[in-house]
């Protein structure tokens, strides 16, 4: 490639236009550390010529120059997985796109860099947009493909973004299980070929794979070193990651909605926008990405990201569908003496001709059922005002049962194959969201409930059913447009609900975590991430999770499952995300009563450090018997230390936990809160400096057992 003729840094608005000759341009994209440079190649194309540590020395970028195609096409000369395969309407199937011009303009906490490419031959557009933040290092990659020729083309792959690497060796890390067993890392080197992690699940799309990874560039990353990727897709549906070696050891990673039967015909003049990519690139391993990626997530991505979330108490292993008003009225009362803002009312509330006994029957008819609720939901929602605490309600609103009334009315508005049996999961169907008129019912769902019983003050909006028989009524003539436009469809409606109850706080769920994505979290303030509440089985969950996501978005509540361990153990492990209980108080003794009481006031007096603070995963529980995490508050005059033996072994050897994120300079009171009796805890005093060098123990050798300490700055 020819010496540099232009230097472009993003930050001036920039607009090449066309008919100049745009060889060796460079765009290089910025945050305070990390940089990306892109290439104009002396044939029109463009390159990624690096993305990596930002260079101190600006005039440096100009010796990055050759590279990788950014976002290769099918058809051409590449020999690999494409980004790109656009069918044109004479066979051909080849794409060229070559640099037009970029635009780069603010957006809140960054920039973002607009590159128009196109097809010279075909008229074919792409619009690559990178957002850049610049504090906290992250990037947001998507893609518009243009139909810019006269003729329908079908656009057959179409990632999101597509990065390149040249390193000697590449781990990948990814998150994977099952129901219940969600988010278990596993990693593996990546050889020659392909890779792939992705779900064709649909509605309940992440329920065996997680939509994100880990890339140990160079070495598998650790804590706290490394060099690593982690990336994200926002999309409620099926995603792929597609990791592919090539003949020459470069990796690409092509990010997107998984083309699995998903082929889109485009008119002419007509757009086709990609899910966001989001990623960050760290030197100092997994800890310092997931920081970037909560930092990132709580101020520009999540629903009330920067707000307070609420504590609850829910009933459904309370009671599960064995419930009347009496019963939740006096559950209600149970929220106000436990002390949490809120009560949810589960599943098990609604329909009449096939009444929600069970999960049988009765979802997709909405109105409470008059022998267990005779005063309706208003009845509830009264006697919570009464006690001072809020009413949240649990709906399923995508799905159907076919004992129930919509689907007698409605069975057109169900996804299933119309000449072979129906197949059901958890006896339901999923209705068929590409659908407008279906799109308004859902809609409804939430508006009736609103508009007639305003105190409604959050929903649990469930999904457990994935599709499978793929078949819409709505789509007849393509079916293979069903997958992306039921997921358009959702945002619709919940873009409908932001639109009218813009305050109005829900959490995602599906069956557990099988919808747990940086998209769902834009309408919704928090999910679910597993029906597994065991606290040791959550140690781990959690962590998974927490390589991506804030604690704020992680519900954790208190049930019953693992009675060998204390009430102490299961909620000091739910403090380490949103709190909340799912438990009858009555099976608790009074001291235990009395213990969940404090924890609820510890918890609203350490909120704001461990949900809006810098987590620091400090002793893995896949690293053996001990597992501990620290909150430490920005400005570092506070931390919250939780710690957990879980099976340790008979005299086993104890070592000290080393804090991390603290000031070194500060002198730091340390002391042991939130004790079983209510006693108080030793108090000692060290310097951050001492307690991130030399480190306190905070271990035992006792089995499930677990203690919380907080650090002061005096
Ligand atoms: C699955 C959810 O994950 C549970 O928390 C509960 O809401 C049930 N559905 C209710 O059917």
């Amino acid at each position: 490639m020819k010496s540099i003729k232009k230097y472009l840094v993003a930050g001036c608005a920039i607009l090449a236009s066309a008919q100049l000759s745009f060889a060796n341009e460079q765009i290089v994209i910025q945050t305070d550390s990390l940089g990306m440079v892109l290439t104009v190649g002396d044939n029109g194309r463009l390159y990624q010529s690096y993305f990596g540590k930002r260079l101190v020395n600006p005039a440096d970028y100009a010796n990055l120059t050759g590279g990788t195609e950014v976002y290769l096409t099918n058809g051409m000369e590449d020999y690999f997985e494409p980004a790109l395969h656009i069918n044109h309407s004479d066979g051909n199937a080849s794409t060229l796109l070559k640099y037009r011009n970029h635009k780069v303009s603010s957006i809140p906490g960054g920039k973002e860099t607009v590159i128009t490419l196109s097809d010279p031959v075909y008229g074919d557009e792409v619009r690559l947009r990178y957002k850049s933040y610049d504090k906290e290092n992250v990037f947001v990659s998507s893609t518009e493909i243009i139909n810019g020729g006269n003729k329908p083309v079908e656009i057959e792959k179409y990632a999101s973004s597509m990065l390149h690497f040249d390193a000697p060796e590449y781990y990948l890390t990814e998150y994977s299980g099952e129901w219940a067993a969600e988010v278990k890392p596993h990693t593996q080197p990546l050889y020659y070929g392909k890779k792939e992690v992705d779900t064709k699940l649909g509605t309940r799309a992440n329920m065996f794979v997680s939509p994100f990874f880990q890339l140990g560039i160079g070495a598998p990353a650790q804590e706290d070193s490394g060099d690593v990727l982690v990336g994200t897709l926002a999309w409620t549906g099926n995603f792929r990651f597609c990791f592919e070696v090539d003949n020459r050891g470069k990796l690409r990673v092509i990010s997107g909605i998984n083309p699995y039967f998903s082929r889109r015909s485009l008119k002419k003049g007509e757009t086709f926008a990609t899910p966001d990519f989001i990623y960050t690139l760290s030197s100092r391993g997994n800890g310092e990405a997931s920081r970037n990626l909560h930092d990132w997530a709580r101020r520009y991505q999540v629903k009330d990201g920067l707000g307070d979330r609420m504590t609850l108490l829910n009933n459904w292993e309370a009671t599960y569908f064995d419930f009347n008003q009496d019963k939740l009225i006096s559950l209600i009362g149970e929220a106000k003496e436990l002390g949490v803002d809120m009560f949810l009312l589960d599943d098990g509330w609604f329909a009449n001709k096939y009444p929600r006994h069970s999960d049988t029957q009765g979802l997709g008819d909405w109105d409470e059922t008059a022998d267990k609720l005779p005063d309706g939901i208003g009845r509830l929602t009264a006697e919570a005002k009464k006690q001072g605490v809020k009413f949240g309600l649990w709906i399923e609103p995508e799905m159907v049962n076919p004992k129930s009334e919509l689907y007698e009315k409605h069975k057109d508005w169900v996804i299933t194959l119309p000449n072979r049996d129906e197949y059901y999961f958890r006896n339901q169907l999923v209705l068929d969201l590409a659908n407008p008129k279906v799109q308004d019912y859902v809609f409804g769902i939430v508006d009736n409930l609103m508009t007639k019983y305003p105190d409604i003050a959050f929903f649990k909006w469930d999904c457990n059913s994935p599709i499978t028989n793929i078949w819409s009524n709505y789509e007849k003539q393509d079916q293979q447009r069903l997958y992306v436009d039921y997921v358009r469809g959702l945002y619709n409606v919940l873009d409908r609900i932001a639109a009218k109850y813009p305050d109005l706080p829900m959490m995602l769920c599906s069956g557990g975590g099988g919808r747990t994505d940086y998209e769902g979290l834009r309408y919704f303030t928090e999910m679910w991430p597993s029906d597994n509440t065991d606290p040791v089985e959550r140690l781990f969950i959690q962590w998974g999770y927490s390589q991506v996501f804030p604690t704020k978005v992680q519900c954790a509540h208190v049930t019953t499952w693992n009675r060998d361990a204390s009430v102490k153990f299961r909620v000091n492990t739910a403090m380490m995300g949103k709190l909340g209980f799912d438990i009858n108080l009555h099976d608790l003794s009074p001291e235990e009563l009395s213990y969940c009481k404090q924890s609820v006031k510890d918890y609203n007096s350490l909120k704001p450090v461990i949900l809006d603070g810098d987590q620091y995963r400090l002793v893995s529980p896949h690293s053996g018997n001990h597992a501990a995490t620290a909150f430490v508050s920005k400005n570092r005059d506070k931390c919250v230390l939780f710690a957990f033996d879980v099976y340790p072994r008979y005299d086993e050897k104890l070592t000290d936990v080393r804090l991390k994120g603290l000031d070194p300079s500060a002198i730091y009171r340390v002391e042991e809160i939130n004790r079983f009796d209510g006693s108080k805890g030793e108090v000692k005093t060290y310097s951050g400096d001492y307690l991130m060098k030399v480190g306190i123990p905070v271990f035992s050798t006792g089995k499930l057992s677990s203690r919380v300490y907080l650090l002061t700055k005096v």
